[in-house]
């Protein structure tokens, strides 16, 4: 039999998956299709993630990926892919905005105790990308809300590598030895006082951010738990002032879509907090938290990518860089041989 687009996208059981508790309770509430479509489609959304993140950290794996490999274009296509998605899904809140409060009071109780907190999806995402238990905001609420089997889904994500980590031991990997690897490189040295120069009287404790930052090998019992390695640091660093070499255009992509993902993820929180605010005011989630100051306080500290955006505190003018030798100039590409 030929194929049909109705049997290759499974139709039958996508367009018959819309069960509105109002329906079965004989009540009207015009607005739960909306409610339940827009649920479903971030779902699918979610679930296109999974597969663009998997296929991601597959080839992050690889300890060839260097900067020249083929794959290294691809881990970026599909990076900026995953961007783009979440910039779709944070407007998608504009759709869900249609929908009145007392539209939403038509069916509200009736969900109850359901509630999107529940979205294992979105949960194994963040852990995917680099969210540990550990740095949750409201982890006893997390295990209590969640089925046993997605509580499962979710631990697996985060004993796995997560994109953060890959991103990390990659840059490790950098092949600009000896530029990175020598603390008293004069590289280091020369960067290292042309940054003091830059820096204004009120801004001077941003030496020894810097220092722990680059140098820091064996961070003290209290100091912040980090996720990126003074080397990989480095490297970060370093591809973000030498973008302009051939060899850096990739990997400063990288970097920057990692940025862009954690701003949309971030974007999302944020839409989503407001219009929970519009929604219910100061009313608790239908899944039981504070609601509104559940979402804010779980927007603040679930960025994922926070140590590469803060390695922008270090740059220094383009105009003041320090020059680099002919040798590295070559294996960046630049100098003909
Ligand atoms: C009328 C619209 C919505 C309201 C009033 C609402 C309300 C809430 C509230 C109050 C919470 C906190 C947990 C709780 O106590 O329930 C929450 C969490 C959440 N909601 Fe919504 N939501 C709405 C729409 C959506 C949509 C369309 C999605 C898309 C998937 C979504 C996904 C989530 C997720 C993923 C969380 C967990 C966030 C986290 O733990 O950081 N919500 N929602």
């Amino acid at each position: 039999m030929e194929l049909h687009y109705h049997d290759y996208l499974q139709l039958d059981q996508i367009l018959n998956a819309q069960s509105p508790e109002s329906n079965k309770q004989n009540l009207a509430a015009h607005d739960e299709m909306l409610f339940i479509i827009i649920h479903q489609a971030y779902e699918l959304w979610f679930k296109q993630l999974h597969h663009e993140v998997n296929s991601i950290a597959a080839i992050m794996q690889k300890p060839a990926l260097n900067d020249n490999s083929p794959e290294l274009q691809t881990v970026v296509h599909r990076l900026n892919r995953t961007a783009t998605i979440l910039r779709v899904l944070v407007h998608q809140v504009d759709i869900m905005e249609t929908m009145t409060p007392m539209d939403f009071l038509d069916f509200r109780d009736m969900l109850r105790p359901a509630s999107g907190f529940q979205s294992w999806q979105f949960k194994e995402l963040e852990a995917k990308l680099g969210l540990k238990f550990q740095h949750r905001h409201g982890q006893e609420y997390y295990t209590s809300q969640l089925r046993k089997e997605h509580v499962a889904v979710i631990k697996k994500a985060e004993s796995e590598k997560s994109l953060l980590e890959l991103v990390n031991a990659w840059l490790e990997r950098m092949p600009l030895a000896p530029t990175l690897e020598q603390r008293k490189s004069s590289f280091w040295n020369d960067y290292r006082d042309r940054y003091k120069n830059s820096l204004a009287e009120a801004e001077k404790n941003n030496l020894l951010a810097f220092d722990e930052t680059f140098f820091d090998q064996q961070p003290t019992n209290n100091a912040r738990e980090r996720s990126l390695s003074p080397l990989a640091c480095r490297a970060a660093l370093f591809i973000m002032l030498y973008r302009g070499y051939p060899l850096l255009q990739l990997p400063f992509q990288l970097l920057n879509a990692f940025l862009e993902i954690d701003e949309q993820l971030s974007s999302w929180r944020y839409r989503h907090m407001n219009m929970v605010h519009r929604m219910i005011g100061t009313r608790i989630g239908t899944g039981g938290s504070s609601g509104k100051d559940y979402l804010k306080a779980a927007a603040d500290k679930h960025y994922i990518f926070t140590e590469i955006a803060q390695l922008n505190s270090f740059l220094i003018e383009r105009r003041k860089l320090p020059a680099l030798s002919k040798e590295l100039e070559k294996r960046l590409g630049f100098v003909a041989s």
